[in-house]
C-alpha cells in the first residue's frame, strides 16, 4: 500500500473514532447478531444447535389497521388488537443472516383450501433494498415507489400441489376447485397425496401494495420453518437469507433495518391486516459501520409531545383519526394514524408531515371516493402525488408533532 494513503486512512479512522466516540450509541432497541461460524439457509431449523447460547431481544409487533378489509367478520375481530411480544434471536455468517422468532398464538390455524374463510397463520421478515440514508427508509409493510423492500414470507397450510407450477396455490388447494370428476379426480388426489408438500414459503419484492413480485427465479436465497408448541401455545419461526443475492446486497455492513410481522389465521388476518414492527437496527456484533442506522433507529423522539398533542389534535384531526375514536375522520379523508407510533420511524413521520408526497401511502383505492382520493396519479408519469397539504414548516412544530404521533400505539398483550 501507497504509504500516504496508509497514514491518511489510519488518521482517518483516529478521527472518526474521536469525533463520534462508540458509547454514544445507543444499542437499546437494538437486535445484537450474533457471529457464527456457518448457516446452512437450506436446513435451518428451530431446534439448529447454531441457536445455542444465542440470547432474544423482545420486539414488539403493532397492529397496523392504516385500512379497513371489505370484510365486516375480520374488521370486528380486529378492532381491539393489542401489541404482540416476540422473542428474536438474530445470527450472522459470512454469507447469511437469519432470526428465530417466538411469539404466542391460542390457535394453530393451518390453512387448508376446504374452506375459504380460513386463513393461516405465518410470519415475515422484511429488508429493504438499499438503505444508504437511514432518514429514508421504504414505507414499513409494503415499501413505497422507488423505496423498494424484500419480503420472505411463510404461511401455515397443508401440503398443497402445484399442477400449473405458477404458485398460484389459493386456487390449487382444494379439489372442489379443479373442475375434474371421476378417474381423473382419483389422478389429482393421487398425485396431491405423493407431491403436495411443497412449503408455502415465497419471496416478494414490493414498492407498494399494487407492486408485489413474486421472485421466482430462485434468485432469492432462503430457508423458513415454522413449528407450533400446542402445550406452550406458541409459534417458533425461522428465517434465514443470503447476504448477498439476487435481491439484496447486504455483505460489508455493520448494521441492517429489518423489520417483521405476523399474522393470526384466527382472526381472519391476511394481506395488509397484521401484526408489525417498525424498522428495528440489527447490529452485527464485531463489524463496524452503519453507526448512523443505530442511532437513528434507536433514537426517542426530540419534541414536546403535549404541545405536539393540542397542535396535531387542532390541524389533522380533520383527515385522521388520532386516539379518540369519538373524533374518528373518514376513513377516505386519510389513514388511520391510531397505531401509528408503533410502526413508524421519526423520520418516517417527520418526512410525511414535511413532504406529504415523498412517501405516498399504499394500498388505497382511489376511486372509492372519488371527491377526496389520497392521491392523484399524473396520467404521463404515473407518479403520485399525495392531497395532504404541506401545513407544517417550523421544525420545532414537527419535531413535537413526531413526539406526539409516537405516543399514538396499542398497548401490549400480557
Ligand atoms: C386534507 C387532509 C389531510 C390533512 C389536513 C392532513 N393529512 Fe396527513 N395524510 C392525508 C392523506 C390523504 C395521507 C395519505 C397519502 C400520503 O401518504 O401522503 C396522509 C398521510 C399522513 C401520514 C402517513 C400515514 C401512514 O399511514 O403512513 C402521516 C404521519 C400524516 N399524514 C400526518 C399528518 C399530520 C401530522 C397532519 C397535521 C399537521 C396531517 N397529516 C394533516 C391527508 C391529510
Amino acid at each position: 500500500m501507497n504509504k500516504m494513503l496508509k497514514i491518511f486512512l489510519i488518521a482517518g479512522l483516529s478521527t472518526a473514532s474521536f469525533a463520534k466516540p462508540a458509547s454514544a450509541i445507543n444499542y437499546t432497541g437494538a437486535i445484537s447478531a450474533k457471529r457464527v461460524g456457518n448457516i446452512n439457509i437450506s436446513t435451518i431449523s428451530p431446534n439448529d444447535g447454531v441457536w445455542r447460547g444465542v440470547g432474544a431481544t423482545t420486539v414488539i409487533l403493532y397492529p397496523q389497521q392504516t385500512i379497513k378489509l371489505n370484510d365486516a367478520k375480520a374488521n370486528k375481530l380486529n378492532a381491539a388488537n393489542l401489541a404482540k411480544k416476540v422473542q428474536v434471536s438474530a445470527i450472522y455468517s459470512s454469507s447469511a443472516v437469519a432470526f428465530r422468532l417466538v411469539w404466542s398464538d391460542p390457535t394453530q390455524d393451518t390453512l387448508s383450501g376446504i374452506k375459504t374463510d380460513v386463513y393461516g397463520d405465518g410470519f415475515a421478515m422484511q429488508l429493504p433494498v438499499a438503505f444508504s440514508d437511514p432518514k429514508k427508509l421504504p414505507y414499513i409493510g409494503m415499501g413505497s415507489d422507488g423505496r423498494p423492500v424484500v419480503v420472505s414470507l411463510m404461511k401455515a397450510i397443508t401440503a398443497h400441489y402445484e399442477p400449473n407450477g405458477k404458485g398460484d396455490i389459493e386456487h390449487q388447494l382444494s379439489s372442489s376447485n379443479t373442475v375434474l370428476f371421476g378417474d381423473e379426480l382419483k389422478a389429482y388426489k393421487a398425485k396431491v397425496a405423493s407431491t403436495g408438500n411443497i412449503p408455502y414459503v415465497k419471496s416478494f419484492i414490493s414498492e407498494g401494495f399494487r407492486s408485489m413480485t413474486e421472485v421466482k427465479d430462485g434468485s432469492a436465497k432462503l430457508g423458513m420453518k415454522m413449528s407450533y408448541n400446542p402445550k406452550t401455545k406458541q409459534w417458533t419461526g425461522v428465517v434465514a437469507k443470503s447476504l448477498n443475492d439476487g435481491t439484496v446486497r447486504l455483505g460489508g455492513h455493520g448494521a441492517l433495518p429489518v423489520s417483521f410481522a405476523i399474522w393470526d389465521g384466527g382472526k381472519l388476518n391476511r394481506g395488509g391486516v397484521k401484526n408489525l414492527s417498525s424498522w428495528i437496527a440489527v447490529k452485527l456484533q464485531g463489524k463496524g459501520g452503519d453507526d448512523a442506522l443505530v442511532r437513528e433507529l434507536t433514537a426517542t423522539p426530540s419534541g414536546n409531545a403535549t404541545a405536539g398533542k393540542t397542535q396535531v389534535e387542532a390541524m389533522c384531526a380533520s383527515c385522521h383519526t388520532l386516539s379518540d375514536a369519538k373524533k374518528a375522520a373518514n376513513p377516505y379523508m386519510g389513514p388511520n394514524l391510531k397505531d401509528i407510533g408503533g410502526y413508524s420511524t421519526n423520520a418516517y413521520l417527520a418526512e410525511s408531515i414535511k413532504d406529504p408526497s415523498a412517501v405516498v401511502v399504499p394500498g388505497y383505492n382511489k376511486n372509492a371516493h372519488k371527491n377526496s382520493p389520497w392521491y392523484n396519479v399524473d396520467p404521463k408519469t404515473g407518479k403520485r402525488t399525495s392531497t395532504m397539504p404541506p401545513m407544517m414548516t417550523d421544525d420545532k412544530m414537527i419535531n413535537d408533532a413526531v413526539a406526539y404521533l409516537k405516543t399514538l400505539k396499542a398497548g401490549v398483550e400480557k
